[in-house]
């Protein structure tokens, strides 16, 4: 079976994996760098890119110690979209490995590696094969998105956020809190210390006329709900404000999921970006699947962040369709430069 070395560090996170061409998981370590922008709130570009520098030789070599470089068929990384320093440091050891190992490249969107991380498994391969199409959800700190997809390759976006993403959504408001970045993880905490009697609800239905999705005017809500509280009533309210606002962001993801599902049935849902790790999202996509009888694939907890083996596993898929890149391959900060998923080799 062959083999993919898989390297991520298109935003902050640093990741090198091995995985199968089943999708199983052979090697995957990952550097998070959340205690260097943590203080700023948010990503600094140019912290992030010298961090990758950093730590990228580092994990390859680590992935080397188990995996001998004999058994490493293909070197996929992530070259679009992300942030233009980050992608160059994968890009250019990748591409340095490529020449010196005279190994095939792949350049991966980093997107659809999401979508296809729930492919990935560690221990219990799945029972059934994923069936196209599928609706495919893509829930991350930067993108919200749910794409048709006919097969890998060949994906159209069919519903957009106008603004914010969900998870900038979930970011704001644990900033709010005061809680660390990134925030989702948090919310998710407090959200099940709710209180069990019935409370008020702090913020409205989230409303659009069209397919898309729109996160501002829920962040806006938080911040004019938050701006003159004190400290005490904060604490007193924080799981009931969690509660509320997660369940407005999952509600009107479901919502607008319905509303696509109808104009395209599709035997199969995947789940993929950071937000997939929310437990409602997870129960709530579950409890929907069971009741319109379409599969679901949510990825495993450890593949819900970036990481590399989602990387690696999409581009063995690309080189076992005959694609290959060459040490011209360009990165891009946006998916609309290079074509957005690549058509396949037939
Ligand atoms: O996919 P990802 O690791 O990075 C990007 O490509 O953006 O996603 C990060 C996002 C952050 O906004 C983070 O707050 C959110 O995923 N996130 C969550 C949860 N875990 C991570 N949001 C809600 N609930 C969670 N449990
Ligand atoms: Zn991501």
């Amino acid at each position: 079976m062959l083999q993919a070395l898989g390297i991520e560090t298109s935003c902050d996170d640093c990741s090198v994996s091995v995985v199968k061409e089943n999708g199983e998981l052979v090697f995957l370590s990952q550097k998070h760098q959340d205690s260097i922008h943590k203080k700023f709130g948010g990503i600094v570009p140019e912290l992030a890119s010298r961090h990758h520098e950093e730590m990228l030789l580092f994990l390859i070599d680590q992935a080397l110690q188990e995996v001998p470089l004999s058994d490493i068929d293909v070197i996929c990384v992530s070259n679009r979209p992300g942030l233009l320093g980050s992608l160059l440091v994968g890009c250019v050891i990748a591409k340095t490995l490529s020449f010196s190992w005279k190994k095939a490249l792949i350049g991966v969107n980093h997107i659809e590696a999401h979508i296809l991380s729930p492919l990935l498994f560690e221990k219990k391969k799945p029972v059934n094969s994923l069936k196209y199409p599928a609706l495919a959800f893509v829930l991350s700190g930067g993108h919200s998105s749910l794409f048709y997809m006919r097969d890998i390759g060949s994906s159209e976006l069919v519903a957009d956020t106008r603004d914010d993403s969900a998870g900038e959504a979930f970011d704001k408001m644990a900033r709010l809190l005061g809680f660390d970045w990134p925030g989702g993880p948090s919310i998710d905490k407090w959200a099940k210390k709710k209180s069990k009697t019935k409370a008020p609800g702090f913020f409205s239905k989230i409303k659009t006329d069209d397919d898309s999705f729109s996160f501002s005017g829920i962040k806006s809500q938080a911040q004019r709900l938050l701006s003159n509280k004190t400290k005490a009533w904060v604490q007193k309210n924080k799981a009931q404000i969690c509660f509320d606002y997660q369940n407005r962001i999952v509600n009107h993801l479901m919502e607008k999921l319905d509303q696509v599902f109808e104009k395209k049935p599709v035997p199969s849902i995947l789940l993929g970006g950071g937000v997939s790790a929310n437990s409602l999202l997870r129960e709530r996509l579950k409890k929907w699947s069971r009741e319109k009888s379409v599969s679901c694939w949510i990825p495993e907890k450890k593949f819900c962040m970036d990481n590399a083996a989602m990387v690696a596993f999409t581009g063995l898929q690309y080189f076992l369709r005959g694609y290959r890149d060459d040490l011209n391959m360009i990165c891009s900060p946006s998916h609309l430069e290079i074509d957005f998923f690549k058509n396949p080799v037939k």
